[in-house]
């Protein structure tokens, strides 16, 4: 097992990594102390795969465990959803000593994750994420949050969960879709700062998903350091953290045009890492032969390279550079070269190429 530990003003959390460790649950969650009742929040993907296990292992380490089983997918994470889980925790007597575990992907993390920081003022959070995007990002560094209609995670919190429990043998199950989605990000850990993770997925990806799978502890514990690191300098994303939305300006903008309905969010982040670094590239900003590096990867990995057909100016809005913003200046992450990267302040004209 690999620990990593997230460090941030008065308190240390700790993400624990290692193959089957979802079986030890309980032993994990009862060694946090005080708490009687763990109310386990997941949805009806992963709950035929993983509720049980977890269930059982809470229950021999001496826990009364209850489930919120929820519907999958993105369209869960509302201000209803959460309404209702206040309901049932309501229901199980859930105290201030007692605790809450997201099961699950993204979604479930966000949404357990708000739960938890709102109910009672705040109960203590235990993740136990199942998706690999889960595992290498959206678990580690208390971001929490639901949709409005408005826009995605408008009403959240900064709230750091008590523990995070990363089971890389859990990706096994994963839809060829969400294994996708998480390599986007592994591959971003790569492109900002890990020089020595971007060569191993370049050693690795040609054997496919087998080969990747075989070094997922120390790829899923190398995208965590790194993580840790990001959040450890600035855990409010006031500043440092920033580099960690390195592909996602466009990333998002593609989500968006889309409706959410086209590219998962590691693939159009995928492809926005090759439309930004092939324009910094492009403008001197970026070593020469980068983006080719980048495009080798990402296409062995079946990762997208190219922008979907949207129109550059629906992008460009969508980016916030509409009428209205169009004078304003876009703090935009652009790789050095692989493993290095830094905010760079850019106008509109960056994208005129694009
Ligand atoms: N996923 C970006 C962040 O946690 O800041």
């Amino acid at each position: 097992m690999t620990t990593v530990e997230i460090r941030l003003p008065g308190r240390i959390c700790p993400v624990h990594i290692g193959e089957n460790l979802i079986r030890q649950t309980g032993s994990f969650v009862a060694s946090l102390g005080r708490a009687r009742k763990v109310l386990v929040v997941t949805d009806d993907n992963v709950a035929p795969l993983y509720l049980d296990t977890v269930l059982s292992s809470l229950t021999e380490a001496g826990l009364e465990a209850f489930s919120a089983v929820l519907p999958h997918g993105e369209s869960t994470k509302t201000l209803s959803s959460l309404e209702g889980l206040y309901h049932t925790l309501a229901g199980h007597g859930i105290t201030r000593s007692d605790i809450v575990l997201a099961l699950g992907g993204g979604v479930m993390g966000d949404l357990a994750g708000l739960a938890a920081a709102t109910w009672l003022r705040g109960v203590r959070l235990v993740q136990v994420p199942t998706s690999l995007l889960a595992q290498v990002d959206s678990s580690v560094g208390g971001k929490v949050a639901v949709d409005l209609p408005e826009g995605k995670n408008l009403v959240g919190a900064f709230y750091q969960p008590d523990l995070v429990l990363c089971d890389p043998s859990v990706l096994s199950t994963l839809t060829p879709a969400f294994w996708a989605d998480g390599l986007g990000e592994v591959v971003k850990y790569g492109c900002i700062m890990d020089p020595d993770l971007f060569d191993l997925l370049e050693k690795l990806a040609p054997g496919g998903r087998d080969a990747l799978m075989g070094s997922m502890h120390d790829i899923v514990s190398a995208c965590v350091r790194d993580k840790a690191k990001v959040v450890s300098e600035d855990e409010r994303d006031t500043g440092a953290r920033m580099i960690l939305n390195f592909g996602h300006t466009v990333g998002h903008a593609i989500e968006t045009c889309q409706g959410y309905a086209g590219l998962s969010h590691g693939c159009a982040v995928a492809a926005g890492m090759v439309a930004i670094s092939t324009l910094s590239e492009k403008q001197g900003l970026t070593e020469q032969g980068t983006t080719e590096r980048l495009v080798r990867l990402l296409e062995t990995l079946h990762l997208p390279v190219t922008l979907p057909p949207i129109p550059l100016h629906d992008l460009t809005a969508a980016m916030g550079m509409d009428k209205k913003t169009f004078n304003s200046t876009l703090h935009l992450v652009v790789l050095d070269r692989i493993g290095s990267c830094r905010i760079h302040k850019a106008s509109t004209d960056f994208f005129a190429g694009l």
